[in-house]
């Protein structure tokens, strides 16, 4: 019998999404009437941009000519879409960022895991706790941790708490670490790091060798000018960073697939025999192996985002979740909640009234108000006591959330 990976019997149970699908299902299963109400997974719920649906539909018409039809494309993406995000996501933000250092891929979630590919075993590993899961999960599968203890944390991973103490922002390491998760706007606090901030990151990864991996997918929701929207805005960055973009949450391509990767040319790795190796080089080699690269139509429909009419209708998405944010966090106030994030994010990080854990906070809402967040224990055991709302659904959903628990609820 073939053998198995046996890392990932390591895992806990279930992904956190599926989890909570699984427990929102048993519930819709007794209460077939309930009138349910999804605020718990960052899916997006608008429709496209116009631009993008024009683009797309142009680009269909195309793959059914032959004269314009189109095979295998670049791995790394076509040529057009990656100028595009280096001249406008990052030029035009003062970072030195070449369109040969960015890689089009099929999601964030996906290319955070994949990176794993081309580090090694033995590298220590920070990440904030709460955290992304996939970050966690992706190393456990890799290999890089021990054992699970009871509280949910992996031996061989360094947690940073990320608390209402310390502004969600973890505190910089007193040991060495090899590899740092940071993710900005954070998922799951709606936390913000200023550029001040990013740069002791940055000292810090360039004074032990180490690797960032910046996750910067909610870049979008960033409307204050003094925020940096790329860890490249930041000194010395190009030497220690490696970022990832994404259009599922800006352009809504939830379930379109795309986003990016950058990997500078500048950034190095240790081999066995001591050698500097470019990570870039790597990362092509597996991108180029592993991956066929993503559909021509969807890159198309990327790359009208940064038409003049596309930019105007993402910033309205984003002005559109952004004040389902507001709503929240005022609604919640009112409700006597200590609410955290939902500016510059659009996430909103609820402290769970005195003596609910996250998890019966989360009954409380599905049982009583029919509405579905995400028990902040899920992203790790600092988020114990935690409980995430997206913002991510339509203004009258949000309303009428908000209206259930304002009215059922007291705090
Ligand atoms: C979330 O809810 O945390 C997001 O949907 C995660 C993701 O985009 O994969």
């Amino acid at each position: 019998m073939a053998t198995i990976n046996d890392n990932y019997l390591k895992l806990k149970a279930g992904y956190l999404f599926p989890e909570i699908a699984r427990r929102v299902n048993t519930f819709a299963e007794a209460h077939p009437e309930a009138p349910i109400i999804k605020l718990g997974i960052g899916d997006v719920t608008e429709p496209l941009p116009e631009a993008c649906i024009q683009a797309m539909s142009k680009a269909v018409a195309e793959m059914g000519d032959r004269s314009t039809f189109k095979g295998y494309g670049p791995e790394q993406g076509y040529a057009w879409l990656r100028e595009k995000i280096a001249t406008q996501d990052f030029q035009g933000r003062g970072c030195d960022i070449d369109a040969s250092e960015i890689f089009i891929s099929d999601g964030s979630k996906c290319d955070s895991g994949n990176i794993l590919d081309i580090f090694g075993n033995n590298n220590t590993i920070a990440v904030t706790d709460p955290v992304y899961p996939v970050y966690v999960d992706t190393n456990v599968m890799a290999g890089n941790t021990g054992a699970v203890n009871e509280k949910g944390e992996y031996e061989g991973l360094v947690y940073l708490p990320i608390t209402a103490k310390n502004n969600f922002t973890a505190e910089i390491p007193t040991q060495k670490v090899d590899l740092i998760y940071l993710c900005f706007p954070n998922n799951p606090t709606g936390a913000t790091a200023t550029k001040e901030y990013l740069q002791t990151w940055v000292n810090y990864a360039k004074a032990h060798n180490a690797i960032i991996l910046f996750d910067a997918a909610y870049e979008a929701f960033i409307t204050d000018g003094s925020l940096p929207h790329s860890i490249y805005e930041v000194e010395g960055a190009r030497e220690c960073a490696i970022e990832f973009r994404s259009f599922s949450k800006n352009a809504g391509f939830t379930g379109t697939r795309c986003a990016l990767s950058v990997i500078p040319k500048t950034l190095k790795g240790k081999a066995a025999d001591g050698s500097d190796v470019e990570l870039w080089k790597l990362w092509n080699r597996r991108h180029s192996t592993k991956f066929n690269g993503v559909s021509y139509i969807v890159q198309r429909g990327a790359e009208a985002v940064y038409s003049e009419e596309g930019k105007a209708q993402v910033k309205r998405l984003i002005e559109f979740y952004l004040e389902n944010a507001k709503i929240i966090c005022s609604q919640l106030q009112a409700a006597g909640l200590t609410v955290y994030g939902g500016v510059n994010a659009p996430y909103v990080w609820v402290q769970t009234p005195t003596g609910l854990s996250s998890w019966d906070f989360f009954d409380k809402l599905l049982q009583n108000c029919n509405i579905v967040g995400t028990p902040g224990s899920g992203f790790g055991a600092a988020g114990e006591g935690y409980f995430r709302i997206s913002s991510f659904n339509s203004r009258e959903n949000v309303n009428e959330a908000m209206k259930r628990i304002t009215e059922k609820l007291k705090f």
